[in-house]
């Protein structure tokens, strides 16, 4: 695992955008896998930036993104198919049939999710898969005591989980918070060839450590990364502040991105 402490997140943000511009300007049929919350945001207008004025295109690139909420529709405004369409979609050229979401409203989510993993398959496995990470260690919903070679499911959110989603995106309501979701598993994320994970501010600084200093361990799903040949973990120094080795890793990371 490379751990590349920056400044702020706005460093880091460009930082991480820059693998995928450069990855896109490399092959134009990047299949990418893609996160929501509030710690990609900076990220996905940077990569917008680098198609208004590089002229990198995304017309023939193909996501697919790690969740949604089991119950909210396309058009919610807090499903995560919405927040993608707001947050990147429009604001960079990606055909949006191209663009995938599992439907939070499957009839058969057993189905939805079986589908999902076939997809990604026949697309050949996602080139550069994108993270945030829980306050609880969670990758997409993966939550404490997930196994770590699970597959795409209907998950179940921890209350920790509710009260961290609600305060960033329901107004602070936990009870207009679905408690289910369907999720890429641990062991979907992990055949992904890189990994790009995102991880800001003092609240994540446990999660931070657990991930990158811990055990592997089903309690914070974000360590089986340390399992993985290419995963890069972009901090601001606050996210980063727990590590042991936080300088250290500061400087092979500096060195290696030098390269
Ligand atoms: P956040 O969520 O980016 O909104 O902090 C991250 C996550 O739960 O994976």
């Amino acid at each position: 695992m490379e751990v590349v402490v920056c400044k702020t997140k706005e460093e880091a943000s460009k930082l991480a955008a820059s693998i995928i511009t450069k990855a896109v300007k490399a092959n134009p049929k990047t299949v990418l896998g893609l996160a929501t919350g509030s710690t990609p945001v900076l990220m996905y207008d940077e990569m917008a930036r680098a198609v208004r004025e590089e002229g990198v295109s995304y017309r023939e690139v193909r996501s697919w993104n790690l969740d949604e909420y089991v119950g909210l529709a396309p058009t919610h405004e807090q499903s995560y198919r919405y927040f993608m369409n707001e947050n990147l979609f429009k604001k960079i050229d990606i055909d949006l049939a191209n663009t995938h979401v599992l439907n939070g409203l499957a009839e058969d989510p057993a189905a939805e999710c079986a589908a999902y993993e076939k997809q990604i398959k026949d697309a050949g496995g996602i080139d550069i898969q994108v993270l945030g990470i829980g306050s609880d260690g969670h990758i997409a919903f993966n939550e404490p005591g997930t196994s770590l070679s699970s597959r795409t499911s209907v998950v179940y959110l921890t209350p920790s989980t509710v009260k961290d989603n609600a305060r960033l995106f329901f107004g602070g309501n936990e009870a207009e918070v679905p408690t289910r979701a369907l999720s890429m598993g641990v062991g979907t994320i992990c055949e992904a060839k890189k990994i790009v994970l995102l991880a800001f501010g003092a609240n994540k600084a446990d999660a931070v450590k657990g991930m990158v200093e811990g055990g592997i361990s089903q309690f914070c799903t974000a360590s089986a990364l340390q399992m993985h040949g290419d995963a890069w973990v972009f901090c601001d120094e606050a996210a980063a502040a727990k590590l042991a080795l936080k300088d250290y890793y500061a400087w092979r990371s500096a060195t290696k991105l030098a390269l």
